[in-house]
């Protein structure tokens, strides 16, 4: 056996390479548009921003990362960046934007580690597409994060719901962390092994425990808590999303697993792509700037998990993959130029039309054309040439007649369209269309 892979890291070959390019292409468009700029960050950061940031008893800084210690003299600790935003807040106030120049808007692409059990969705390296805004105190600044969100989904063409939630500031959340921590210690006999350890560490992700779901659903939430201004801010998040016409629900258990975040807070999630179905999440993280060093400049940014989005693409674009209407088989390598030159006129009419590598095996060709769903195969042999004709075969009703080369664009143009007025899946028409005959192809 070769070296293989390790487990939760994935290769990207041909199309899945393609639809993640995608993916980056339209998110950069978007984000440019918006008038982001792109900031380059490290891979490795000293394992302290990590903990001062993303939280030191969440699941990705206790549990998840990818963390060494260098071979320095002062062995610093180091790790692979788990998630995009602590790196580039850090950059942000290191270059002393925070308090020279404070509203600035950033995105940023790239790999980030997460020592996670794989699964579908979930990676140990995977990709996001983040932005971060800073200096914008204003509700408006998160409706425009969900509305680049909604520009992108309507780009690619999915499907998603927005879930959002207020998690509240420094000033109403710890009336609600006191609530919780209470309703926490009265149920204490009744809570998950997971849930004892949150109660002590991280009572918020109480909220989030999929085991406990019906006794969490009678838990206090961060919404019952909010002052006057998280109440108006949130408001305003609602009236904006309303206004873009972008379908929302407000999701109250709605807490993230990292710790930073401040009022808004939110995952877009597909149903799409199984268990791990939030493909885009973020919110306002008004207090870490500051957190980590800088003046006190708010907050508010997003993370594209870019193989989740990927992943719901491609479960979109199977459902609706269009075949090809023709597939043209070249029998051999000699009547290529006459395959070809029929294909550039079928396409010439509008017509998808696939061109097989030729074969000088029928049998072989015509299996290729059967899996490629093509209503019409198009036969081409040195026979055909020396006549000037083509074999026209009609793959779902298994008939074939011979056409004049020349002639054939027009017989598939006048065939399509009235096949197209009888769809083959539609189950009203399916006694329309005779079921296959299985008659054996004559050889050419
Ligand atoms: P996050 O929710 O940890 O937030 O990650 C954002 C997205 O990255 C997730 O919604 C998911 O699509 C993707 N993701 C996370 N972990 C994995 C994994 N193991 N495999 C595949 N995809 C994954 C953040 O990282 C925040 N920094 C987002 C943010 C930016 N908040 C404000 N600004």
């Amino acid at each position: 056996m070769g070296i293989t892979r390790l487990r939760g890291f994935q290769d990207l070959i041909g199309t899945d390479a393609d639809i993640v390019s995608r993916v980056e292409h339209s998110a950069r468009t978007i984000a440019e548009l918006h008038n982001f700029s792109e900031i380059r960050i490290p891979l490795l950061e000293r394992i302290e921003l990590y903990q001062r940031s993303s939280g030191e008893t969440s699941d990705v800084v206790e549990k998840q990362m990818y963390a060494f210690s260098d071979r320095d003299e002062a062995e610093t600790l180091v790790a692979l960046r788990p998630e995009g935003t602590p790196g580039v807040v850090r950059a942000y106030i290191e270059g002393g934007l925070d308090r020279s120049d404070p509203e600035q808007r950033f995105y940023y692409s790239g790999p980030m580690f997460r020592r996670e059990r794989p699964q579908k969705g979930r990676l140990r390296q995977f990709h996001q597409f983040g932005v971060e805004v800073f200096g914008r105190h204003d509700a408006v600044c998160d409706a425009e994060l969900l509305i680049m969100i909604d520009e992108l989904r309507r780009q690619l063409g999915l499907t998603l719901e927005f879930q959002i939630n207020s998690l509240g500031d420094s000033l109403c959340r710890p009336a609600f962390r006191a609530a919780l921590l209470r309703w926490g210690r009265e149920n204490l006999n009744r809570l998950c092994g997971d849930c004892h350890e949150r109660l002590e560490k991280n009572p918020l992700r109480l909220l989030d425990c999929k085991i406990d779901v019906k006794l969490t659903a009678s838990a206090p939430t961060p919404r019952d808590y909010l002052c006057d201004a998280c109440r108006r801010h949130f408001q305003v998040v609602e009236e904006a999303l309303t206004a873009s016409a972008i379908p929302y629900v407000v999701n109250p258990r709605l807490v993230r697993g990292l710790d930073y975040y401040t009022r808004t807070a939110f995952e877009v999630v597909s149903a799409a792509v199984g268990s791990q179905s939030a493909v885009v999440a973020g919110g306002r993280y008004d207090g870490l700037v500051e957190a980590l060093g800088g003046a006190p400049v708010p907050g508010s940014g997003f993370a594209i998990g870019v193989e989740r989005l990927a992943l719901a693409l491609h479960a979109a674009q199977s459902k609706t993959e269009t075949p090809p209407a023709v597939v043209i088989l070249a029998i051999g390598n000699t009547v290529v130029p006459q395959a070809n030159s029929l294909a550039s006129e079928l396409r010439n009419e509008n017509i998808r039309t696939d061109l097989l590598s030729p074969e000088r095996g029928l049998k072989t060709l015509m299996r290729r054309a059967d899996k490629s769903k093509a209503h019409y195969a198009l036969i081409i042999g040195d026979n055909e040439v020396a006549r000037g004709v083509v074999q026209v075969r009609d793959l779902r009703q298994s008939t074939q007649q011979e056409v004049p080369f020349e002639k054939v664009a027009q017989h598939m143009k006048e065939n399509l369209a009235n096949a197209r007025s009888f769809p083959i899946d539609d189950p009203s028409t399916q006694d329309i269309v005779p079921t296959r005959q299985g008659g054996r192809l004559k050889k050419i």
